[in-house]
């Protein structure tokens, strides 16, 4: 098939960007969204142009770092789906593709279709680990922990860091983020030492980064690769309100 791909170019974070069209002849149904690129890439190395610049490691749904927003949706039109997960059989022949970097002021664009994600290091820099000594690995189900709560931790633990979330967010809010990473910790024994602290530190420093607040629209749970549930945000304000009421850091 043939495509008309409108890409947003943009040198560094100062200079101002623009989008540039380009024509993909020979597209096949069979290649992945960051494999077309690529061969677009060839063809614009070819030209002596300068290649497009965007995020990849996995390329299997895992890393997180293939973050662009496909005709206005993070990681493109399928559910659950990373953008080099999505295949080019969900486009027609003829279709006109617009690709753009994540918008978000906690996000600078670094070059063409890479932004700086480096707040959500910080922000588990600032609580997202059990520092408490655990000593050698136990035996398997030496610590008893509920059924539900060991099914929702798991769920939260498949938060991938993609920043998805923050970028459907009208207010790029980072609440789905942080609240599958507290969650995480909160619903297993190993992380309650650190529970008050964590929740209130990582908190401390979204907001230091700059996101905005959760704008209640669920658009982050539509976006999100993993599938976490907003219900980790009602879980994140509980947490929130009881550290601040009970803790001597609040
Ligand atoms: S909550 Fe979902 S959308 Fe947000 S960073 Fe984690 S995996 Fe990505
Ligand atoms: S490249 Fe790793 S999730 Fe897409």
């Amino acid at each position: 098939m043939k495509l008309t791909l409108h890409i947003w170019r943009q040198s560094n974070t100062e200079t101002k960007g623009e989008f540039k069209t380009y024509e993909l002849p020979d597209v096949s149904e069979h290649m992945s969204f960051l494999e077309m690129l690529d061969v677009l890439n060839e063809k614009l190395i070819s030209q002596n142009e300068e290649p497009v610049a965007f995020d990849h490691d996995c390329r299997e749904g895992i890393c997180g770092s293939c973050s662009m927003m496909i005709n206005g949706q993070a990681h493109g039109p399928d559910l659950e789906t990373t953008a080099c997960q999505l295949h080019m059989r969900k486009f027609k022949d003829g279709d006109e593709v617009w690709i753009e970097p994540w918008r978000a002021d906690a996000f600078p664009v670094l070059k063409d279709l890479v932004v700086d994600r480096s707040a959500f290091d910080r922000i588990m820099q600032a609580g997202a680990f059990v520092s408490v000594n655990t000593g050698n690995a136990p035996d398997a189900n030496s610590t008893i922990v509920p059924k539900m709560n060991a099914d929702l931790a798991f769920d939260a633990a498949t938060c991938i860091g993609c920043g998805a979330c923050v970028a459907a967010c009208k207010n790029a809010s980072a609440m789905l983020f942080v609240s599958a990473k507290v969650s995480q910790y909160a619903l297993l024994p190993q992380g309650d030492p650190e529970r008050k602290t964590r929740v209130l530190r990582m908190v401390a420093q979204m907001d230091k980064e700059g996101f905005g607040g959760c704008s209640n629209t669920n658009e982050c749970e539509a976006a999100c690769p993993a599938g976490i549930s907003v219900n980790n945000i009602a879980r994140l304000n509980r947490e929130y309100v009881k550290a601040t009421l009970t803790s001597r850091e609040s």
